[in-house]
């Protein structure tokens, strides 16, 4: 084990989330070592990341002050975990979202890192409590938990374990402000950390309103799409209510607060995701879009094109 190099990150895992991290960290100019336990899985995302970072060149959108031939040389492919992880000060972790996997994913790290390592995960849905339960020290130990696709989605979801280290914490903070993406910290864990809670209750609300036969899974997606999410994009559920009265948010909960409180009160139960319960909401998605790869792809595509120029807009102006 060598001394760390604060310009060298590891990645673990080199599926969909760890090959966007690794090109996120290398815009920053880091050199990132990534390893994946099947052979061959690493050097074949090193070859993917480096055609599209130059297809990124192309476009005009790649991330960084550095070239796209630099970006692509700062990374490093590796089968064996100690040679990746080697001289790293910061490994992220992003193999399959299973606790046993990700626990001994990090027990295997930990033997092999010293103590001043960072240990981060991208974890969507587990506890830093529950990935971390099997370490020896837990305060340099938090999960990093990105948006798909990371690359154009920059928020990132900051959790630390109970004994995590302030200073964790910070150091983490910065890097990944560093690297352009936008950290947000929390103060304590919580299942499903903000995204997916939030996430949930407007999933929840809309699969009812469907459901109910007050509007079509058309139109409900128009009314994010092209209503809240115009104003979200850019400003905040609270920044919004804020400047939504004329004298702030205590004036809007004054005037709004009693009506929000009563839909509160009309929404029904969590919806049935599955069986027939949700046969109506389902059937009417897959008429609007097929559910076979082509379509499905396409749309993705679509998805992506359209976040990598809002993620220019936003840039152009904060
Ligand atoms: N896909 C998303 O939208 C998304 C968003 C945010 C967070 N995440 C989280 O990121 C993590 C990775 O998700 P993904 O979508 O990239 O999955 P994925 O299946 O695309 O990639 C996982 C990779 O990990 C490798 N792997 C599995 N076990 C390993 C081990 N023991 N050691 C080393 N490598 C191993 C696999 O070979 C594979 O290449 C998950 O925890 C997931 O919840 C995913
Ligand atoms: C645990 O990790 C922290 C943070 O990196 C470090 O400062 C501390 O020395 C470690 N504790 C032990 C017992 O090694």
């Amino acid at each position: 084990m060598s001394a760390c190099d604060v310009n060298v990150i590891a990645v673990v895992g080199s599926g969909l989330i760890g090959r966007s991290w690794a090109m996120v960290f290398a815009s920053g100019g880091y050199r990132v070592k990534i390893y994946d336990n099947q052979p061959g899985q690493s050097a074949k995302a090193v070859t993917e990341i480096r055609k599209q970072l130059d297809e990124l060149e192309e476009a005009g959108l790649l991330r960084g002050a550095l070239p796209a031939s630099r970006q692509g040389a700062l990374l490093s492919s590796h089968d064996d975990l100690a040679q990746a992880l080697d001289a790293a000060f910061f490994i992220q972790e992003c193999v399959f979202e299973q606790l046993e996997v990700k626990q001994s994913v990090f027990q295997d790290v930990e033997r092999l890192v010293g103590q001043d390592v960072i240990l981060s995960s991208s974890t969507s849905a587990l506890v830093p409590s529950s990935v971390f339960a099997k370490m020896q020290n837990k305060s340099r130990c938090l999960v990093s938990h990105p948006v798909n696709p990371p690359y154009y989605v920059k928020l990132v979801e900051l959790v630390p374990h109970p004994e995590t280290a302030t200073a964790v914490m910070d150091t983490t903070h910065t890097l990944m402000t560093k690297v352009g993406q936008v950290p947000v910290l929390f103060k304590k864990e919580i299942d499903g950390f903000a995204v997916n809670r939030v996430q949930a209750a407007i999933i929840a609300e809309s699969w009812r309103l469907v459901q109910d036969d007050v509007i079509s899974v058309k139109d409900i997606d128009l009314v994010m799409s092209e209503g809240l999410g115009m104003r979200y994009a850019f400003i905040g559920p609270m920044e919004t209510m804020h400047l939504n009265a004329p004298e702030g948010l205590e004036d809007y909960m004054r005037r709004y607060g009693d009506g929000i409180t009563r839909l509160l009160h009309s929404a029904g139960p969590v919806p049935e995701f599955r069986g027939d319960g949700a046969k109506k909401v389902t059937n009417e998605m897959y008429q609007l879009i097929p559910g076979d790869e082509s379509h499905l792809s396409a749309r993705k595509e679509r998805r992506d094109r359209l976040l990598m120029h809002l993620a220019r807009l936003k840039d152009d102006h904060q």
